[in-house]
């Protein structure tokens, strides 16, 4: 369970996140859709305890971020848009490390970066470098990392990019497990029709506000577009863009 209430975050004088009220049930895959800079990333680090907000409240699977961050991270996998990779350990090293920092040791550790190994498809890798995988071997390691010490929730920002068809449909798949077992998924994505064929409910965010919230045919309604496609709404609820701009400036 994610429960976001009231979420602000500012900088200076410019309001990054401005009141997100946002809840992702248990089992639930939530679709955090909006254009560049309208907040997602800044919102899934004040989830994950790495940002701190200016007002409101986070609580994650019954743990307040702020009162009890320890316990809140611990029963979360945050996947950043930009992870940071230790480059000069193996895969196999980076996924123990990885494993310590969430208290999964001694007997169980070993198995564990196994299941992970094998499921994101990395057992011939273990011995490699870091630095020697491709960016979707790593973007696979990270996941692998994220949920080694199986989190109740899981937010993960842009988890698609770079993935070739049979990653990104593996992690489809990994996704949709995971919410059959009831872990909560938060997750941003450009890419609408992953946000559409994944997802129970879905937020679109625009500068720092929820503009629309629900199923894809929730805000299809709410958006006057019953048959649109979810592009054609995504536009009108977020400002769109003209091709009579683009054909001035041609
Ligand atoms: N440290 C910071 N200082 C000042 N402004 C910031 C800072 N971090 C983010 N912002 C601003 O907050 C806004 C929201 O940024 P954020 O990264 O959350 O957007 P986003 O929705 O993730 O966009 P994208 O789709 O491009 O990833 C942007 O206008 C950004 O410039
Ligand atoms: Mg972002």
């Amino acid at each position: 369970m994610i429960a976001i209430e009231h979420l602000v975050k500012t900088y200076g004088a410019f309001t990054a996140v401005d009141g997100v009220t946002l809840t992702v049930a248990p089992g639930e895959i939530h679709g955090f859709l909006g254009p560049n800079g309208a907040g997602k990333t800044t919102t899934l680090r004040i989830i994950a305890g790495l940002l701190q907000p200016t007002s409101g409240r986070v609580v994650v699977n019954g743990h307040d971020v702020a009162g009890d961050p320890e316990a809140a991270k611990s029963s979360l996998g945050f996947i950043p848009d930009r992870p940071y990779l230790y480059e000069k350990l193996t895969a196999g090293e980076f996924l123990r490390f990885h494993g310590g920092l969430f208290g999964v040791d001694g007997a169980g550790i070993a198995d564990r970066v196994r299941e992970m190994l094998e499921l994101f498809e990395l057992s011939k890798w273990e011995d490699e470098l870091v630095e020697s995988l491709s960016h979707g071997m790593k973007q696979r390691l990270v996941m692998g990392a994220a949920f080694l010490h199986r989190p109740r929730a899981v937010v993960v920002d842009e988890p698609m990019v770079g993935l070739d068809p049979r990653g990104a449909r593996l992690i489809k798949d990994v996704f949709r497990r995971m919410s059959e077992r009831g872990v909560s998924i938060l997750m941003s994505t450009h890419t609408l029709e992953v946000a559409e064929e994944m997802s129970h409910r879905i937020s679109i965010i625009h500068r720092g506000r929820i503009v629309a919230q629900g199923t894809v045919d929730d805000v299809r309604r709410l958006a006057g577009g019953q048959d649109e496609h979810l592009t054609a709404v995504f536009l009108r609820l977020t400002g769109g863009s003209g091709l009579q701009e683009i054909d001035e400036v041609l």
